[in-house]
């Protein structure tokens, strides 16, 4: 795979893949091309049998300022309709393996959006998060108002959005936008020691489980609740579950190949 503006490795550790952003002049801003290519890059990462687990990550700087502003600065709305510049954010949300977030530095507007688009955050001290979009007029459009809203509670959301203030890693896991904070020089090895962990176990449970956690932000408890049986029930119909579940009666280590 060559890109222009990221960087792949399908095998960054066994069965990990990672998608490096890199446009670091301008601070990784997303601009259309370099969404085309994540979202390129996450198809193929999902259909490789090698992965099982993806982490997308910047650089020390920043993991991604924003939506490119100086390629939006002088659209009008019809232009804006016409990119359709969402449906690329649609096609990585159903990204169905597993997405760990690697941040550093700042993930501002699109890139704390893509950020929340991840299943998992690792952050260093460093990092800083944001939807500063109300600083230059408009307004969070991939998610933010809704993602971060059900992530981090309405009040919090709120001052973000309408601030513009940026919050800290420390404020960030306090109110539970990201998982864990290591030291600079740790936050990509920790999110691929995560993405390992979970590349360990059987892929198509991680895949019905990821998509049921997710199906808890769009419907109601008991369709949800229904949602998540039937997932349970069909992951009896894998090798997968068979060897689990006699690995742990034979108190050896499962060997899961994703059948
Ligand atoms: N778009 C385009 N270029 C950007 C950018 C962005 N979002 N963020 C930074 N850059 C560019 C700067 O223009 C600058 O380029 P030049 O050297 O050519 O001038 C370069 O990256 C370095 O940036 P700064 O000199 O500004 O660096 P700094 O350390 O002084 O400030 C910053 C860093 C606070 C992140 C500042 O760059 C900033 O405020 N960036 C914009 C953040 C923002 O508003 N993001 C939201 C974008 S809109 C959006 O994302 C909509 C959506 O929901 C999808």
């Amino acid at each position: 795979m060559s890109f222009e503006f990221i960087e792949v490795n399908p095998q960054v550790a066994p069965f990990v893949g990672l998608i490096r952003l890199n446009r670091p002049k301008e601070l990784n801003a997303l601009n259309l091309q370099l969404m085309g290519e994540v979202k390129q890059a996450l198809a193929q990462l999902d259909e490789d049998e090698q992965v099982r687990a993806i982490v997308i990550t910047g650089n020390e700087r920043a993991f991604a300022a924003g939506a490119d502003i100086k390629q939006m600065a002088g659209k009008t709305a019809i232009d804006m309709l016409k990119i359709d510049q969402f449906s690329t954010w649609d096609a990585i949300r159903k990204t169905k393996k597993p997405m760990i977030a690697a941040v550093s530095g700042f993930a501002l507007g699109g890139g704390c959006e893509l950020v929340m688009h991840c299943d998992m955050v690792v952050a260093s001290e460093t990092a800083q998060f944001g939807q500063p979009e109300i600083n230059i007029g408009v307004m969070p459009g991939a998610g933010g108002t809704q993602r971060l809203t059900r992530a981090v509670g309405k009040v919090r959301a709120m001052e973000m959005v309408l601030t513009g203030k940026f919050i800290t890693a420390q404020e960030a896991k306090e109110a539970g936008l990201i998982n864990k904070i290591v030291p600079v020089e740790l936050y990509l090895e920790e999110a691929i020691k995560m993405a390992s962990t979970i590349a360990e176990k059987s892929p198509i449970a991680v895949q019905l489980a990821k998509e049921s956690v997710l199906k808890a932000f769009d419907t109601h408890l008991q369709e949800g609740l229904y949602f998540e049986r039937k997932n349970f029930y069909m992951l009896f119909a894998t090798e997968d579950q068979k060897e689990g579940m006699n690995a742990f009666v034979e108190k050896r280590k499962a060997d899961f190949k994703g059948r």
